[in-house]
């Protein structure tokens, strides 16, 4: 058996996943005829980009019953939208999701476009989700390689190549496995086998159902593979919010659309600094971003203070307000110290 090229790796993966397949809430069955409507095809890999399934699938659950259809999302307001992502993260997947919904209404008569070319040209639809949509959504025999697939392929052809740059060989190993008949599952086959058996860490390779040609296969050194880029320190910043409360109410503002988590409700406060703030405030969180930690600080300020836009939220409805996370542990921290 050649490692070059493994006989029926398609038909071996997609037997398994006939069997093991996760049940996951934006999935269609394996093997399923019926065509996937693609708004939930697409609504899902928006949201799982950077994110795991087990955070996804209730924000996937609330979006696809507030909003049925690519039309109904795009006629939402854009706070809506913003405040039902609140804990996901990475809120430009948020701008970009009401974006995209605009555009495929206004461009595209309200139909997904089906091929990965015309998919990448929409808001927010980089490589991954335009081939990931047209593989699942639409048959088309694309490339998908998201992490999972990423660690799959490398350790399948023992690719020693560090990331990011190793994308390149992963990509050009895997097109000539995929299936033309079904490139959907079998892109889900390989997300599924690494979330499953191809773990990063204790890989179950006695299980697997491509070990036999797995390049890897019994290697002390398997979890090195995808070899990453080194990591870099991350900086420490820091930031100043306010509480401004009044008649039991707190002044709450929206973050600008460019910039970090754009577009999203907020308590007011200074521009985030490299420089550790003086004032040492009422509480503090740690929020780990992806490019720099973040000490985030609370002090009080008088009302006068509310200025510019913005709106007086009710304490005891603060939940509704769809804070993202950071905010969230501040003013749960806080209302611990009030309560
Ligand atoms: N991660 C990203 N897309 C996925 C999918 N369709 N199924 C399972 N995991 C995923």
């Amino acid at each position: 058996m050649s490692v070059q090229s493994p006989p029926n790796f398609a038909a071996r993966l997609l037997g398994w996943y006939d069997r093991s397949a996760r049940d996951l809430p934006w999935r269609y069955p394996p093997g399923r005829e019926a065509i996937p409507d693609p708004y939930r095809v697409w609504m899902a890999e928006i949201m799982l980009q950077q994110t795991t399934v087990a955070a996804v699938a209730g924000y996937f659950r609330r979006f696809l019953e507030r909003w049925p259809t690519v039309a109904d999302l795009a006629a939402a307001d854009d706070a809506d939208v913003m405040a039902a992502w609140a804990g996901l993260g990475y809120y430009a997947r948020a701008r970009n999701l009401l974006a995209c919904a605009r555009t495929v209404v206004a461009e595209h008569g309200g139909v997904f476009p089906d091929t990965e070319a015309e998919l990448h040209a929409l808001p927010g639809v980089g490589d991954y989700t335009a081939a990931a949509v047209a593989a699942i959504a639409f048959g088309r025999p694309s490339i998908v390689v998201d992490a999972n697939i990423e660690r799959v392929i490398a350790r399948h052809r023992l690719i020693e190549t560090p990331l990011p740059a190793a994308k390149r060989e992963i990509k050009t190993a895997l097109a000539p496995l995929v299936p033309q008949d079904r490139p959907g599952d079998f892109a889900q086959a390989l997300m599924d086998l690494g979330a499953t058996i191809c773990t990063p860490r204790s890989p179950a390779c006695s299980i697997c159902p491509v070990m036999a040609d797995c390049a890897a296969r019994g290697r002390a050194d398997i979890e090195r593979l995808p070899v990453k880029p080194p990591k870099k320190a991350k900086p420490q910043r820091y930031g100043i919010a306010w509480w401004i409360e009044r008649d039991d109410a707190i002044w709450l503002v929206r973050r600008p659309d460019k910039g970090m988590l754009g577009g999203m409700r907020a308590l007011p406060g200074d521009a985030w600094s490299d420089e550790a703030p003086s004032e040492s405030g009422i509480v503090h969180v740690d929020h780990g971003f992806t490019h720099f930690d973040l000490r985030l600080t609370l002090v009080a300020r008088e009302s006068e203070h509310a200025a510019g836009e913005g709106e007086w939220w009710p304490l005891s409805a603060l939940d509704a307000a769809g804070l993202p996370t950071l905010y969230r542990k501040l003013t749960d921290k806080m209302r611990e110290r009030i309560a």
